[in-house]
């Protein structure tokens, strides 16, 4: 890795670090997630005392700060072991949080929950498959999805600077709508598709500082396992 991108990655740790030890993580979306999976909004309700809640591109595990008053375990799992010794150290003292260093490209990681949380991740990968199939062979009742997505899929490599620490690119891709319902459907989960908790319909703008703005639309998406494991 060069030194401006560890520089890049190191500043991305701090901000990690800051949200981790901010109340409800720092930014609106775990909030109005936990208010989706608790019932406190119409379509959700669906996170119980004594769950697992698994965090799939999990950062520093911030999102936690969102659900750390309830009853629910927390595993939270990513492939950036600098991301990872944060959250580790952040969340030392709470016996209910977990992590797991692993590559959702590569395998399913080890794992089941009742819940599964999938924020921010998927387009950053090459593509919605093989990682959402990876995702969804850890989830028993439900998982939430917030992506891009529009009509129609857009590969989208932002910039040469947003590299992980092996080197690999980080896409800012949108899928399509249908594809990521298909493929959801394929793997035995119902769908049900929630303009963004937290940006309403307002598209997302992408900057890189190389290229002009990409704009995409967050979406939130529930999708509940129709067959119980
Ligand atoms: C854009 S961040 C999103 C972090 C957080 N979930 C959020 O919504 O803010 C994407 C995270 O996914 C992780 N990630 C990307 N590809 C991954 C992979 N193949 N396996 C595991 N984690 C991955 C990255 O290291 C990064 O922490």
């Amino acid at each position: 890795m060069s030194d401006y991108l560890r520089f890049l990655q190191e500043g991305f740790a701090t901000v990690l670090e800051e949200r981790a030890r901010h109340p409800d993580g720092g930014l609106s979306w775990p909030r109005a997630l936990r208010s989706l999976l608790t019932g406190e909004s119409a379509d959700g309700g669906d996170l119980r005392s004594g769950d697992r809640l698994v965090d799939f591109g999990c950062a520093s595990g911030y999102a936690f700060r969102a659900f750390d008053d309830l009853d629910v375990s927390y595993l939270g799992i990513d492939l950036n072991p600098a991301y990872l010794a944060v959250g580790r150290a952040v969340f030392a003292g709470d016996p209910r949080v977990y992590f797991l260093e692993h590559d959702l490209m590569d395998t399913p990681p080890p794992v089941l929950a009742e819940v599964g949380l999938c924020s921010a991740l998927l387009e950053t990968c090459p593509g919605l498959l093989p990682v959402l199939a990876h995702v969804a062979q850890c989830v028993t009742r439900m998982l939430v999805i917030r992506t891009h997505l529009g009509p129609a899929e857009e590969i989208h490599l932002p910039s040469p600077m947003l590299l992980y620490a092996d080197g690999r690119p980080q896409y800012a891709n949108q899928y399509a709508v249908a594809d990521l319902v298909r493929v959801l459907s394929d793997l035995d989960f119902a769908v049900t598709l929630l303009p963004d908790t937290v940006s309403g319909e307002q598209p997302v703008v992408v900057r890189d500082g190389f290229k002009p703005a990409t704009v995409r639309t967050a979406t939130t998406v529930l999708a509940r396992k129709r067959t119980p494991v």
